[in-house]
C-alpha cells in the first residue's frame, strides 16, 4: 500500500479549510492536519514534519509575506505551497521566487490539481534540494583545486628560488670563468627560471584571492602618481616596440582607499597586455577621471582587438584568444583574472570593450570611499 502524503495545512477560514479537507479526502492519498494560526503552525512543525505544508498567507498572528519568511526559516527543508486569494497572487509569487515550491489561488482549485501541486512541491523540493547539495561538493572541490594549486606552486617556488640563485652565481663567473656559449645558454636558463618564478607567483596571488585569503591593504593612495609611474615604467618596453603610450590623468583626481601594490598589479597586467597585444607604431593611453563617487580608470590600445564572443572568456584563468597572431608572444592566460579579482576585492567593476582589428579599451571603476580593511 502507498504511504499516505502527510499535509500540514495552515489556514484560518474555516470555508477554505473544509473545502481542501474535501479535495484531499477526494484524492485519497492524504493525511491531514489543520491548524488556524501561525504559531500552532510553527509548533506542529518542531513536533513533526509533514510532507508538505500547505499555508495561508493571512492568518490572525501573521500577515502577508512575512508569514512566508516566519515558516520558511523554521522549516526551510519542508516542500511549501503557498494558498493565496486573487489579489495576493504577486505575493505568493514573490514567496516561490523565494523559496516556496508552488502556489494555489483559492476558489480556483479542484481535487486533480491540489493533488498534482502537492506531490510535484515534495519532487520540486527533493531535485532543488539535491542540486544543492551538489553544488556545494562543487565548491568543496573548487576550494581543494585552490588549495591544491596554491600548496604546488608555494612548494615549487622553494626549488627554483636555489636554481636561480646558482645559477646567478654562475652566470657572475664567481666559480670559475664561462666562454660566450656557456654564458649564453645559461642566460636561456635565467629567462625561463625567471619566467617560471612570475607564473607560480601568479598562480598563487590567484588561488590566494580565490579562497579569500588575500588581505587587501587598503590606504589612502594618490593614483595620479601611481598611474603616471606606471606609464613610466613601461616607456622603454612600448618604445622598443615603436608604440607610443602617454597619459591623461585628470590632475584633481580623488585619491582612493585602495592596496597600492594590488592595483600597481593590475597596472602592470593592463599595460603589458596591451604592448603585447598591439602592433608596430600602436598608440596606447592611460587615463583616468572622477565619477561621482568612484575613480574610473582605462588603458586603450589600437591594437589587434578581441572578438566579441571572447571578451567575456578573457578575465577567466588560463584563456588566450588569438593564438596565432600572438604567437610568439609569452603568457598563460593568468594576467586578466588576477586583474579581475584585484578589483572585485577591491569592490570595484572591470569591462573590456574591444573591436577586432581595431583595439581594446579595459575599464575600471573603483571606489573612493574607505571600505572594509579585509576583503576576499
Ligand atoms: N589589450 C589586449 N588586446 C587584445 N587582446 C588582449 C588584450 N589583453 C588581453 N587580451 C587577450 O586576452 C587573453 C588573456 O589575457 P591575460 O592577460 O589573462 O593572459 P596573457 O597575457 O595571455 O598571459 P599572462 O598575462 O598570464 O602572461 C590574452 O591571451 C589575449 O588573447
Ligand atoms: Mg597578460
Amino acid at each position: 500500500m502507498e504511504q499516505r502524503i502527510r499535509v500540514l495545512l495552515i489556514e484560518d477560514n474555516p470555508g477554505d479549510a473544509r473545502l481542501i479537507q474535501e479535495l484531499l479526502s477526494e484524492a485519497g492519498l492524504f493525511s491531514l492536519d489543520t491548524v488556524d494560526r501561525l504559531d500552532l503552525g510553527l509548533k506542529s512543525l518542531s513536533q513533526k514534519t509533514p510532507d508538505v505544508l500547505l499555508l495561508d498567507l493571512s492568518l490572525p498572528d501573521s500577515h502577508g509575506f512575512q508569514t512566508f519568511l516566519q515558516v520558511h526559516t523554521h522549516a526551510p527543508m519542508v516542500p511549501l505551497v503557498v494558498l493565496s486569494g486573487l489579489v495576493d497572487e504577486s505575493l505568493a509569487l514573490e514567496a516561490v521566487r523565494k523559496g516556496a515550491q508552488d502556489y494555489l489561488v483559492k476558489g480556483r482549485v479542484d481535487g486533480q490539481m491540489l493533488s498534482r501541486v502537492m506531490r510535484y512541491a515534495i519532487e520540486r523540493k527533493g531535485t532543488e534540494e539535491r542540486l544543492k547539495q551538489a553544488n556545494e561538493r562543487l565548491k568543496k572541490l573548487d576550494e581543494l583545486k585552490s588549495n591544491f594549486i596554491s600548496a604546488a606552486s608555494h612548494e615549487l617556488r622553494t626549488p627554483l628560488t636555489a636554481i636561480k640563485g646558482y645559477v646567478a652565481i654562475v652566470l657572475q663567473e664567481r666559480v670559475g670563468k664561462l666562454n660566450d656559449q656557456q654564458k649564453e645558454f645559461l642566460g636561456y636558463v635565467k629567462d625561463s627560471t625567471d619566467r617560471l618564478h612570475r607564473l607560480l607567483d601568479d598562480l598563487l596571488d590567484l588561488s590566494r584571492i580565490e579562497s579569500g585569503r588575500v588581505e587587501m591593504r587598503m590606504t589612502l593612495t594618490d593614483l595620479n602618481l601611481l598611474l603616471k609611474e606606471e606609464v613610466m615604467i613601461f616607456k622603454v618596453q612600448a618604445d622598443n616596440k615603436g608604440i607610443l603610450i602617454e597619459s591623461e590623468i585628470e590632475p584633481s583626481l580623488k585619491k582612493i582607499y585602495c592596496d597600492a601594490d594590488k592595483v600597481r598589479e593590475v597596472m602592470d597586467n593592463l599595460i603589458s597586455n596591451s604592448i603585447k597585444y598591439t602592433p608596430k607604431n600602436g598608440k596606447i593611453k592611460v587615463s583616468a577621471r572622477n565619477e561621482g563617487n568612484r575613480v574610473y580608470i582605462e588603458v586603450r590600445d589600437n591594437g589587434i582587438g578581441i572578438k566579441e564572443e571572447d571578451q567575456m572568456r578573457v578575465f577567466e584563468p588560463f584563456q588566450r584568444i588569438n593564438r596565432d597572431e600572438t604567437e610568439d608572444e609569452e603568457g598563460v592566460g593568468l594576467g586578466l583574472a588576477l586583474v579581475k579579482r584585484i578589483i572585485e576585492a577591491h569592490g570595484g567593476v572591470i569591462e573590456v570593450k574591444s573591436t577586432e582589428g581595431k583595439g581594446s579599451v579595459f575599464a575600471i571603476r573603483l571606489p573612493v570611499e574607505k571600505r572594509g580593511e579585509r576583503q576576499g
